[in-house]
């Protein structure tokens, strides 16, 4: 029988989506499938959704919304996606938080997402991010240590932070990968 073949399709800015995106793929290898992982800013010409059989597609919030070219991905790609097992990850630093309030701002991104590009994943997952000061420019640092390092006292600059529940990520790979092998 030919081995299960899913796309796992990414955004990130900093490298967390991207670690994210590579745990997912060793996972779904573990799982006997085989996984391609594509970063959405430099995707190899021809990109095929429709070769696989089933797309995870992973990306990040800054400033209130997810990679752009992440979207215009799922948006050229839709009703490929819609009809095949499909599973979004989105990785912010809300999600990190241990106020509801702001868990739930994830959420709203996370469906806000889907209702910009009209696609109906089977799964979902909102998953902490990390701060990364050693990645930021200085004012990049500064407004992140304001506005996600307080919460927590995550604030000594010359380190980075990791919050990603990674049991989280790979239970949820591991249930899409059934799913695709049900397929
Ligand atoms: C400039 C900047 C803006 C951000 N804006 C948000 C935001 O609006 N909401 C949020 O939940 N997280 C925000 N984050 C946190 C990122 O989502 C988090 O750091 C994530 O791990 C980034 O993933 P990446 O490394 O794959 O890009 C922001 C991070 C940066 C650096």
């Amino acid at each position: 029988m030919p081995m299960t073949r899913v796309l796992v399709a990414y955004g990130s800015s900093e490298g967390q989506t991207a670690a994210v995106a590579e745990r997912i793929g060793e996972i779904l290898e573990t799982e006997g499938c085989d996984a391609t992982l594509v970063h959405l800013q430099h995707p190899p010409s021809p990109l095929e959704p429709a070769v696989y059989d089933g797309v995870v597609v992973g990306a990040s919030v800054h400033a209130g919304s997810h990679q752009r070219y992440v979207e215009s991905f799922v948006r050229s790609h839709r009703e490929t996606l819609n009809r095949r097992p499909t599973a979004f990850v989105s990785v912010s630093l809300s999600a990190a938080s241990d106020d509801a309030e702001r868990r739930g701002t994830a959420d709203e991104l996370l469906d806000g997402f889907l209702e910009k590009t009209d696609w109906d994943p089977d799964g979902t997952l909102s998953v902490a991010g990390a701060l990364k000061y050693s990645e930021y420019g200085l004012f990049t640092r500064l407004l992140m240590r304001r506005l996600g390092g307080k919460e927590r006292g995550d604030t000594d600059t010359s380190r980075d932070y990791e919050y990603t529940d990674w049991e989280a990520v790979e239970s949820f790979t591991r249930e899409f990968a059934t799913l695709v092998d049900g397929d």
